[in-house]
């Protein structure tokens, strides 16, 4: 182990030297001489002129060292109570194979595919199979619903979509096929190929669709092929995220930033090396599972563990601690929400006596402020570290966390400890002034952000701009609201913008209020996240009826719960309605939504000075008290 000060003044000070280091640990066709070109700056970019293939680093590689027979990915439905283990070798041959089917079927370097999958191995499958043939994939979320696939699809432009008949929620089958169908009418640029792979619990399949291909035939009929170059520069992926309009923005991420960053954070962050199995509880589907449970683990060399299914009720609350014992895992990374889940349903841990968890050494947590709380019970009934740490899917990798594998440090509740080695981390005002220990402001990252972060926005250089570099000059901005400590403890307490986080899942208000918009009944509406003991906030809808319509309240939540639904997805889990007579606002137009959150968190607020009409603000408070 080295100490947390060097490192951190090393990626500070002598940048190029640090990153170069970092880079002896990935296999390169044309290694870099050179670690960051700030020559279009504030557009930074990593190895210039180094050239490499992502997929050869998570695969190839490996055999070559001689570890083709270790396994590589264990698959663990806990819907359908399958596992499958694939060892180096066969991951390799399946992906080269799905790569033979996808240039058979014209897709080459540069070309964008959507993967629509559940968690099961062909998302993974599918994933490496385009960074084989430096394909740009971009995996949309299952429990997105048609008209997000739509956007995703307009947005990136695939000339091919990946996807499977459908998921497995419980009590449920989510049937894919005829989303997709209906995502690709919607599409202005429908892609010229679809891919489906057929799963037996589910009853659509290709077969339904003219010109839609089996996943299974293809594979079993194709060439494999092997990895190609690509630049370090070139985009690996593009991942949608959500921004506070209602249009997703797609994150670009490069291939070799990508590939040093996430070999760096498997060793100094969590500790895990080859041999080591590895345990991330998210789905592909988000920044989470794209780096941890598909590339970091197998660019390590450690088995990677996916998991089809829940926390709780797939079938008990013992379903990750069971999980742990059959696959020996010794790190597992997941939500705060996974643990209260959890905690709810099984306050005691009674579940944990019939498993053996010795294997487990730590456990981390991300997507949403770990709660002191959850943090004191899983910690107690775990006996092992529980290490909170805190990023985006805009930087891909942690920007704040407590480095296990370089130096340990005491662990604060509450916080997600320090500044990773390459992010310098800072909290201004809103004029930008810097703020001393303890006070709360924005948090900002000085650029330029270290490699493995977003390269820019998908074809958007104007909104990448405007949306993380124009507010503070010189820095990137998080949109987290926070402060940092005497001791350099970083605490994050929440967005300073509409973006909201449900279950560690996280969407826009904007869109959902886009939705509840378009319903006739509705003039105008907000929709703002409310403090929820379970999933840590829930989207929470404040409409105003048009003038003269008449409908039963439970009518329109109704209505408005399975438009959301049906227009965004079961994910957004939109249920909670209000009808008010006004909305407060600013008397420049702008919906009061902070101080509308916090009256409906009972919290105190400050009425602002450019309110138009106090009148309105105080009839809500009201309304809200009960
Ligand atoms: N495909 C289709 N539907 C999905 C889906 C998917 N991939 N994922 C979730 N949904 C559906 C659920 O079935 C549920 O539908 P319902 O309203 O019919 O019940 C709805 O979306 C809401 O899902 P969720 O918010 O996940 O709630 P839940 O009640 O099913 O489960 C938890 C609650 C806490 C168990 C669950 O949210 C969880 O495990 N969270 C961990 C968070 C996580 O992994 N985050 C990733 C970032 S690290
Ligand atoms: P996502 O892009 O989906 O990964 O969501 C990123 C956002 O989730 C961040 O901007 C934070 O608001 C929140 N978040 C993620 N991890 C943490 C954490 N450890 N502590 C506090 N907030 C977090």
């Amino acid at each position: 182990m080295g100490s947390y000060s060097e490192a951190f003044t090393q990626a500070s000070d002598d940048r190029e030297a640090f990153w170069l280091a970092a880079a002896e640990a990935v296999d390169w066709y044309e290694p870099p001489t050179t670690a960051l070109d700030d020559s279009d700056a504030p557009f930074y970019r990593w190895f210039p002129g180094a050239t490499l293939n992502t997929c050869h680093n998570a695969l190839d590689r490996h055999l070559a060292d001689g570890d083709e027979g270790r396994t590589a990915l264990i698959w663990d439905s806990a819907m359908t109570g399958e596992r499958r283990h694939y060892t180096y070798a066969a991951l390799l041959d399946v992906v080269a194979r799905f790569a033979g089917v996808l240039v058979a079927q014209g897709v080459s370097a540069g070309d964008r595919v959507v993967i629509y999958m559940p968690m099961i191995p062909e998302a993974a499958i599918a994933m490496l199979a385009c960074a084989r043939i430096g394909a740009v994939h971009s995996v949309v979320f299952g429990g997105f619903a048609a008209r997000e696939l739509a956007t995703r699809i307009d947005d990136a432009e695939p000339v091919a979509v990946v996807t499977a008949s459908g998921g497995l929620e419980p009590g449920r089958t989510v049937e894919y096929l005829p989303m997709v169908a209906r995502a690709i009418e919607m599409a202005a640029t429908p892609p010229r190929t679809v891919i489906v792979k057929d799963r037996p619990e589910i009853t659509g399949s290709a077969a339904d669709h003219a010109g839609w291909l089996d996943w299974d035939r293809e594979t079993d009929a194709a060439d494999p092929v092997g990895a190609v170059p690509v630049a370090a520069t070139d985009p690996l992926y593009i991942l949608y995220t959500s921004g506070t309009t209602g249009k997703p923005k797609g994150v670009v991420r490069d291939n070799g930033g990508h590939a040093v960053a996430l070999t760096w954070s498997m060793k100094n962050i969590y500790d895990i090396s080859a041999g080591d199995v590895w345990w991330t509880a998210s789905d592909v589907g988000w920044v989470v599972g794209h780096s941890y449970i598909v590339y970091a683990p197998l660019f390590v060399g450690a088995t990677t563990v996916m998991y089809e299914g829940k926390p709780v009720g797939t079938p008990d609350a013992g379903a990750f601690w069971r999980v742990i014992a059959d696959h020996g895992v010794k790190a597992l990374f997941t939500a705060p929400t996974a643990i209260r889940a959890i905690r709810k349903a099984d306050p005691e841990a009674t579940e944990l006596a019939a498993y053996d968890t010795s294997s487990l050494q730590t456990l981390f947590a991300a997507g949403e402020r770990l709660d002191p709380d959850t943090f004191t019970w899983a910690s107690e009934v775990l006996g092992v570290p529980v290490v909170d740490h805190w990023w985006q899917t805009e930087t891909g990798w942690a920007i704040a966390a407590n480095l296990r594998g370089l130096e340990p440090m005491p662990i604060k509740a509450g916080s997600p400890t320090v500044p990773v080695p390459g992010y310098q981390v800072g909290v201004v005002d809103a004029k930008g002034t810097l703020l001393g220990a303890g006070e709360e402001g924005n948090i900002v990252i000085s650029l330029p952000l270290p490699p493995g972060t977003l390269a820019g926005l998908w074809r958007d250089e104007e909104r990448y701009r405007n949306s993380y570099l124009s507010a503070f000059d010189g820095y990137y901005l998080t949109g987290d609201s926070g402060y940092v400590d005497a001791d350099g403890y970083v605490f994050v307490l929440g967005r300073s913008d509409d973006v909201i986080n449900v279950a560690g899942h996280r969407l826009s208000t904007g869109s959902i209020e886009a939705v509840v918009a378009s319903h006739p009944a509705v003039a105008e509406c907000a929709v703002i996240g409310i403090r929820d003991d379970l999933k840590g906030q829930r989207p929470s809808g404040y409409v105003v009826l048009k003038s003269g319509v008449d409908i039963e309240s439970e009518t329109l939540r109704s209505e408005l719960v399975s438009l959301v639904r049906n227009e965004i997805g079961a994910v957004a889990t939109f249920r909670d309605v209000t009808v008010v007579p006004a909305l407060p606002k600013t008397r420049s137009g702008k919906i009061l939504r902070k101080t509308m959150r916090q009256i409906a968190d009972h919290e105190d607020y400050t009425v602002p000075s450019t309110i138009e009409d106090p009148d309105v603000l105080a009839a809500l408070a009201e309304q809200l008290k009960g």
